[in-house]
């Protein structure tokens, strides 16, 4: 049966409840990351779990662990699950405690899950491309936090759905964050714009990525604010995340992106990408 890591322990699903005043379910009180695997490796596996301990760090959750040793815990999971394409998700709580506001005082200990779900990378999406709204960003003003608070998310993930749309492109004002749960990116003029780093908008991993191979190629890249318009005026855009790779956005609100197919820079991105986890493969 598969496992589930909790509590130190590698145990099977059935065994792992969560506490009814853990504060992760009371609160939303902690923090989480999603990690691919492919071909039964944890794709970036240190820059997630560094992300990790960062954003405890952030809401002063003491971890009672090392970096290295949750690596090592992730790669037992994988292994013992059998898993080779999917993802890992980790979850860690400030703890256990009677329910109230305050930190609990003192300190209790950290609770952490960590589990392995069967996931395809959307292959067809990525080729044809998605559709997407535009909603005002209504979330909290550190999502460089990757809180497990996911009601804006959700409710912008929600909304577009309703709408027959894959992903809500959120705008505080006039300027675009990112995705419900992706990093957003436009071509305009040729030359890729996504929002800079900072308590607006997750740092994505894959978003570095593609940062990074947009400079091998010798596509400018800046990451600057841009607006709706600049959205509507470019010629492509795209969005990126851990189980999405790099899809295309080729229409938003029932405007067409550029000419309404998936553009030549998403395309030569998405190329680079693959070659680059054949390489890590
Ligand atoms: N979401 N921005 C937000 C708000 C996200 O939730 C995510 C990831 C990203 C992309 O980050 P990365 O490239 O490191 O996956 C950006 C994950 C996949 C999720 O919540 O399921």
């Amino acid at each position: 049966m598969e496992k589930v890591y909790f509590n130190n322990e590698f145990v099977n699903w059935k065994e792992a409840y969560t506490h009814i005043e853990d504060r992760s379910y009371q609160f939303g009180d902690g923090v989480y990351e999603v990690i691919k695997i492919l071909n039964g490796k944890a794709l970036w596996l240190e820059e997630h779990i560094e992300r990790l301990f960062s954003s405890a760090n952030k809401i002063s959750i003491k971890m009672n662990t090392s970096i290295s040793d949750i690596e090592k815990k992730i790669e037992k999971l994988i292994n013992i699950n059998n898993i080779n394409e999917g993802i890992t998700y980790i979850q860690i709580s400030r703890g256990v405690n009677q329910r109230s506001h305050d930190f609990p005082n003192p300190a209790v200990a950290p609770v952490m899950i960590a589990y392995t779900r069967e996931l395809y990378r959307p292959i067809e999406k990525q080729k044809s491309g998605i559709s997407a709204i535009f909603q005002d960003d209504i979330r909290w003003l550190r999502n460089d936090i990757k809180s497990i608070n996911l009601l804006g998310s959700v409710l912008a993930k929600e909304e577009a759905n309703k709408k027959g749309a894959e992903e809500a492109v959120l705008h505080r004002s006039n300027t675009i964050t990112e995705g419900s749960a992706t990093n957003f990116f436009i071509v305009k003029k040729g030359v890729i714009y996504t929002h800079p780093v900072n308590n607006y908008i997750l740092n994505g991993i894959t978003r570095l990525k593609v940062l990074e191979l947009a400079e091998q190629l010798k596509i400018e890249a800046r990451e600057e604010p841009f607006l709706k318009e600049d959205v509507l005026q470019g010629e492509e855009a795209f969005i990126t995340s851990t189980t999405k790779d790099i899809v295309p956005v080729i229409k938003i609100d029932n405007n067409c992106i550029g000419n309404g197919s998936p553009g030549k820079v998403t395309m030569k991105l998405q190329e680079a990408f693959e070659n680059l986890l054949s390489r890590l493969l």
